[in-house]
């Protein structure tokens, strides 16, 4: 209707927000936070990134609204993200625990807080495990640490690595507990790269596969390093992919 303003949508309140790095000053808006959106489905896409949640400055950081929606629909009791990076699932979890009284507990961790996931022991078991790994080296996490997925020359070394992660992961699962990996295909001097492809042609390892959510991507850094010439589709979108660990 001319002259009024578009509805708001239920599960995005910030994104009418005049500044988007301010930080949720309304306590309706905070509540509105934590309620499930209705129209979630297997793709998503959320252009403006929550404030509330992690760091937008920290490089490759994710908005914490995918993973919102994932907790309010499984419901875990016990959760972790052991590639925290700037901290956003542990936000979600806190604020959830306020507003909800959820009573997560939440285990957080990532290479630049000491926890190197292929080697260190992941306590547990967790009913729901977050993993959101490096896009192979597209962003650099560590000036030259070896124990940095992101500083891993080759891509089937970058595979290998990976995959050990994820069974590391699925092996911290509960019977019934579920993982879910966020990870971006990438394109890179004219190859494409697909992670998901690699993950998804491990067949069970990482438990059933229950869903595969495709994610809008906004501001790609791979596409930045693109070489070849602009005939393939510029890559605009990233998959999660939910596995779930069998029951005993
Ligand atoms: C894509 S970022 C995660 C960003 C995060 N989801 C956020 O919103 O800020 C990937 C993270 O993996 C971490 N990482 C790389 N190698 C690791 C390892 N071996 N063990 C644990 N964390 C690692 C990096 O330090 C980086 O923070």
């Amino acid at each position: 209707m001319k002259g009024q303003p578009p509805p708001r949508r239920t599960s995005w309140p910030w994104q009418d927000m005049p500044r988007p790095e301010a930080k949720l000053a309304d306590h309706a808006d905070r509540e509105r936070l934590y309620q499930a959106d209705p129209n979630f489905g297997s793709v998503v896409s959320y252009p403006a990134r929550c404030p509330a949640w992690g760091k937008s400055s920290y490089r490759g950081n994710c908005d914490g609204t995918l993973f919102k929606e994932l907790l309010l629909r499984y419901r875990p009791k016990t959760v972790a993200d052991p590639m925290m990076g700037s901290g956003t699932t542990g936000d979600v979890v806190r604020g959830m625990n306020r507003h909800l009284g959820t009573g997560i507990e939440f285990f957080g961790a990532d290479l630049r807080t000491g926890f190197d996931l292929e080697r260190d022991p992941l306590p547990g078991p967790f009913e729901f495990i977050w993993l959101h790994p490096p896009y192979w080296d597209i962003v650099r996490y560590s000036q030259a640490d070896p124990r940095d997925l992101s500083q891993t020359a080759e891509w089937p070394d970058f595979c290998m690595r990976l995959s050990a992660c994820l069974l590391r992961c699925a092996g911290a699962l509960t019977p019934g507990g579920h993982l879910a990996v966020l990870v971006g295909d990438i394109r890179k001097r004219g190859r494409y790269y697909s992670m998901a492809a690699e993950l998804l042609s491990h067949r069970g390892a990482f438990g059933e596969l229950r869903s595969i959510l495709i994610k809008g991507q906004h501001r790609c850094t791979s596409d930045r390093k693109t070489y070849a010439p602009f005939v393939d589709a510029p890559i605009r979108h990233e998959y999660c992919l939910l596995f779930r660990r069998p029951s005993a």
